[in-house]
């Protein structure tokens, strides 16, 4: 009982240094204001500071719930829903149907875009699968190829290899979730592949200098999906700059929100005039795009190129428009919340630790990814229900219906026997954890979130 005590009056006076610390500015502290917690009572960071908690038998607390839903996508800003009216109001939603590529939506969007990323070129599609496919068809690969891609993705990566005619071949992944080098040369080296999709999944980036070492000391072709990585940064270029074509996404859950819709970028003069006839740019229409090659580039190649018809919509591009420029506050915003809040709070709960990106990136911290550690299947089953119950749905990227565990991606030709190759990175998904970070949430929110984990770990671990 006296030990009790004493260890309750140590807690509230380690309260109250924590808040003398925190008022006014912001919610966390770097450290604890306390030296070694005794086994019975510790702190851990909360949305007022430190928090006591009792191991095992917790004080009993208020169960924390998160009544707004995780799937909150950005809404449209007033702006476009503005652009998007005026035109459906003039009918002139036909991709070519604008008198000069100044004033069709679509090509001021691409412009934009490219502007933002850096790049020369740039097409607006109708999703980054349509991007990633067509990437693959503007640099020759044939039905048949192999290409090298992340063993840890989402589905729609292979799907879109195996859209153009090709195989993938998986590339094991760290326990930070990235593309092992190492790996990609070993897979380089054993299949020949000629062609690499690198996905940047959830904004995480590999050590980017050595993939693309190792594809240019064997001649491979890079590629780069970036659906979520705009707006990360490695050594400070953005993403896709690595690869001669990158592929981004503005599909609800991404940093652009239009549904459906995805982008195609390049700085390469004859990639560019493949990819904007492959889009849909038939006879003399490609210029109608602002950003694009020398008309005798077009002139060369044009009727050696399929129409695929998957340019961007002009309503969907008229919503894109007016997101890009806000960007970088949203990616601000994010990041805040990010590493104020969630990151510090999340590495406090016991059986978490949430990676940390690789010191070259500058990241975009939309959504969290944590591994939990030191628990039985059980019991990470467990962790899932009882969030879950609390308004908190965690993916686990290794659960069986995930469509980003690889096992699920049975369409993949000659993919099974890889499936039992891949042990690094089944073992990172089985216990990687995903939970969305949505803009429109406030701090108090993310505060939320995290005492439901917190209260979902302590039942799994009870
Ligand atoms: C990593 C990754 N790459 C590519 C895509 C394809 O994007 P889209 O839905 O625009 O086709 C997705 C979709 O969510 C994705 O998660």
């Amino acid at each position: 009982m006296k030990l009790l005590c004493l260890c309750a009056t140590v807690c509230l006076f380690n309260q109250a240094v924590a808040f003398q610390s925190i008022n006014g500015v912001k919610l966390q502290s770097a450290t604890p204001p306390y030296n070694k917690p005794s086994p019975t009572c510790r702190t851990r960071p909360s949305r007022l500071g430190w928090k006591m908690v009792y191991t095992p038998e917790r004080e009993a607390v208020k169960q924390a719930k998160l009544t707004k839903s995780i799937k909150t996508p950005d809404p449209i800003p007033e702006e476009g829903i503005r652009l998007a009216t005026e035109l459906m109001k003039t009918g002139r939603l036909y991709r070519y149907n604008s008198d000069s590529a100044d004033t069709c939506m679509v090509s001021r969007c691409e412009k934009a875009l490219a502007e933002y990323t850096g790049h020369k070129y740039c097409v607006a599609l109708n999703s980054c699968g349509s991007a990633i496919f067509m990437s693959l068809k503007c640099v020759g690969a044939q039905p048949g190829d192999k290409v090298l891609s992340n063993a840890f993705t989402f589905t729609a990566v292979p799907s879109a290899i195996v859209h153009a005619g090709c195989e993938p071949v998986y590339v094991e992944c760290t326990e930070n979730y990235l593309m092992d080098p190492e790996h990609l040369a070993k897979m380089a080296d054993e299949t020949g592949a000629k062609y690499c999709m690198i996905s940047h999944m959830r904004g995480k980036v590999a050590d980017m200098d050595k993939i693309e070492q190792v594809c240019k000391d064997r001649g491979i072709v890079l590629l780069e999906d970036c659906a979520h990585s705009l707006g990360v940064y490695w050594r400070g270029e953005h993403t896709g700059h690595k690869g001669v074509m990158s592929c981004f996404s503005s599909q609800s859950y991404k940093m652009l929100n239009s549904g459906e819709g995805g982008f195609l970028l390049t700085d390469d003069d004859e990639l560019a005039a493949k990819m904007i006839l492959y889009a849909g740019a038939y006879e003399k229409l490609y210029h109608k795009h602002s950003l694009r090659p020398a008309d005798e580039i077009f002139e060369e190649i044009k009727h050696e190129i399929p129409n695929y018809s998957m340019r961007m919509h002009g309503v969907t591009a008229a919503m894109i428009y007016p997101q890009i420029s806000t960007l970088d506050e949203r990616i601000e915003k994010y990041n805040r919340r990010y590493l104020d809040i969630v990151e510090p709070r999340l590495n406090a709960v016991r059986n978490i630790k949430v990676p940390k990106q690789l010191k070259e990136v500058s990241p975009v911290y939309d959504s969290v990814q944590f591994n939990v550690h030191g628990m039985s299947e059980e019991q990470l089953q467990k962790f899932i229900q009882a969030a879950g119950a609390n308004g908190v749905p965690i993916e686990v990227f290794g659960a069986k219906s995930n469509a980003r565990y690889f096992r699920n991606w049975r369409y993949t030709a000659d993919s099974i026997p890889q499936f039992d190759h891949l042990p690094k990175t089944e073992e990172v998904i089985k216990w990687a954890c995903d939970v969305r970070l949505p803009l429109m949430f406030q701090d108090e929110d993310f505060h939320t979130i995290c005492d439901v984990i917190e209260d979902a770990m302590d039942k799994a671990m009870a």
